[in-house]
């Protein structure tokens, strides 16, 4: 299955995906005003291209987290991958393997931590939901520290789950066969009962741990050893504090437009926390990004990497690994000839006066 970019990527998964399915992947909370918001922040920006610059030799690889990766890419964290396809979170850690990118790995994944980590030697990090029984979430970081994962992604936009009416009016649901896999087979009981309403709301309404706050985070950092990298922040004071607290990596992100409705644009949140802590804990940015064009915005706004969400899915819905790869392989390619055209040979050079 074929397509050019991941728009065309998507009109193909949505093809093949059941309506409930394609409603969950694409869909944001109330409105979706945040959804459409993400992408039309990076329409809005214009590039300010340089000229006359040597650009015959272009290097897009960086190091994160001491691991050399080939673009300034990492995959987002998305639950359920198995409802794009059979072979879901497996077939995803193989092409972020193959292409030479971190894959996040989320909690709520439909194979089993240490399944994924099986799949292949690419770099992967985990993200945490926390439990609020806290035993559990205590398990769930030993378990990700030992099978090798490399970062530990806490997010922390989700106090309460956005309400997603998609989900709602489709009355979301996993399908029998599929289960959270890092968890105890009954903890996945609410994403499949029979009753009106998103199953994901209930189920997540029975686990989160609204109590969460600053103090908890030293906890979590010690008791993994990873470098611990919050997700889903969007202002300056929280991305300073986040670091004061031991952060090694801040995601400003507001999980796709999925939980608070008319939030803030990542991209217009990026350059004020860029400012604030850009110089001392790696900065990544989600949100609305399509295109290699998009990658070099976010850079230039001051992200030293971005995180890439739905297209992944869209690929594994169409083309499972192979589908993934495509993607991950266009992305690569996009950026490439971004900064062939912009004048920015090595990503250091993508700076502030790029956008006009
Ligand atoms: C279907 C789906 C499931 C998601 N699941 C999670 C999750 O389990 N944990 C998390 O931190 N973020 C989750 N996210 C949010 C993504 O990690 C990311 O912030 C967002 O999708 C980025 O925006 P983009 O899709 O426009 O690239 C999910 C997003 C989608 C679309």
């Amino acid at each position: 299955m074929s397509f050019l970019n991941c728009d065309e990527a998507e009109a193909l998964a949505r093809a093949c995906l059941p309506a409930q399915t394609y409603d969950y992947f694409a869909g944001g909370a109330n409105d979706e005003i945040t959804v459409g918001a993400n992408r039309r922040a990076f329409d809005d920006l214009a590039i300010r291209y340089r000229v006359l610059v040597d650009v015959s030799r272009r290097e897009l690889g960086m190091t994160l987290f001491g691991r050399r990766v080939t673009a300034p890419i990492v995959l987002a964290p998305m639950a359920f991958q198995r409802l794009a396809h059979p072979d879901g979170e497996l077939a995803t850690a193989r092409a972020a393997a193959a292409a030479g990118i971190p894959m996040t790995v989320s909690t709520f994944a439909t194979l089993s931590l240490e399944d994924i980590r099986a799949a292949g030697d690419g770099p992967l990090w985990f993200q945490l939901y926390v439990h609020k029984d806290r035993g559990i979430t205590r398990d769930l970081i030993a378990r990700a520290a030992a099978a090798g994962y490399e970062a530990l992604v806490l997010t922390v936009d989700v106090p309460e789950i956005g309400r997603r009416e998609r989900d709602e009016r489709n009355s979301f649901r996993l399908s029998p066969d599929l289960r959270v896999a890092n968890f105890l087979p009954r903890m996945s009981d609410a994403l499949q009962a029979e009753a009106p309403g998103s199953g994901l709301a209930d189920f997540v309404q029975g686990m989160r741990d609204s109590s969460l706050t600053w103090k908890d985070l030293e906890g979590l950092r010690a008791h993994s050893g990873l470098p611990l990298v919050i997700k889903g922040v969007v202002r300056a004071d929280d991305a300073r504090r986040a670091v004061d607290h031991g952060a090694s990596g801040i995601v400003v992100s507001n999980h796709g437009g999925r939980q608070l409705d008319t939030a803030i644009p990542s991209l217009r949140a990026l350059p004020e926390v860029a400012e604030a802590v850009g110089h001392r804990t790696l900065l990544l940015m989600d949100g609305g990004i399509r295109r290699g064009t998009d990658i070099v915005k976010a850079l230039a706004l001051g992200a030293h990497a971005v995180m890439v969400g739905r297209p992944v899915l869209w690929g594994l819905a169409a083309d499972g690994e192979a589908g993934v790869r495509r993607v991950l392989e266009l992305l690569h390619t996009e950026l490439d000839l971004a900064m062939g055209l912009c004048g920015t040979p090595r990503l250091a050079d993508i700076t502030r006066d790029l956008i006009g």
